[in-house]
């Protein structure tokens, strides 16, 4: 299975992020980093024919994407798949499901525009590793 391989290369030496505590919530694009990877990206890799890379994107593009929220050509909501009752659902399984099962979903949402926007194609840190 060639995307596992991938994926354990991405997975090397990453250590999941810190708590993160703030007033005015800025999206933390690290947490985004490693909830995009474990959970959008595993299902991508095996429903949507392979990984879709941020870098797919610009950025102008991933934010009418997150603000219309319409995944999977509107069949459901990209909030869907960061709300408490999914992560609840595939927490046994998906360990980023289980570390983030209590982070509010808005901010959950706001930690995956803040990385999908820095990896898009015109980011800071263009990135097709999810
Ligand atoms: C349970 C499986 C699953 C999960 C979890 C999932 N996706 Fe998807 N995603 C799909 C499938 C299947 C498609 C392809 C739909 C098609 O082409 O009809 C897709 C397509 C997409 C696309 C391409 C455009 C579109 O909507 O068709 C984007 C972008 C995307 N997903 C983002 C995300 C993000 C961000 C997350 C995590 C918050 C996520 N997905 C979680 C299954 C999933």
């Amino acid at each position: 299975m060639k995307w596992k391989k991938i994926a354990g290369a991405c997975l090397a030496g990453y250590v999941l992020g810190m708590p993160h505590v703030a007033d005015a919530y800025e999206g933390d694009w690290k947490r985004g980093h490693v909830y995009y990877r474990m959970v959008c990206t595993s299902c991508h890799a095996v429903k949507a024919g392979g990984p879709i890379g941020p870098n797919a994107r610009t950025q102008a593009e991933w934010a009418a994407y997150m603000q219309a929220n319409k995944h999977a050509k509107g069949k459901d909501s990209v909030s869907y798949y960061v709300s408490k009752p999914y992560r609840e659902s595939i927490a046994s399984t998906n360990k980023a499901a289980a570390k983030f099962a209590d982070v509010p979903e808005q901010e959950l949402f706001e930690d995956l525009k803040a990385f999908v926007s820095r990896s898009a194609k015109d980011g800071d840190a263009p990135t097709g590793c999810r």
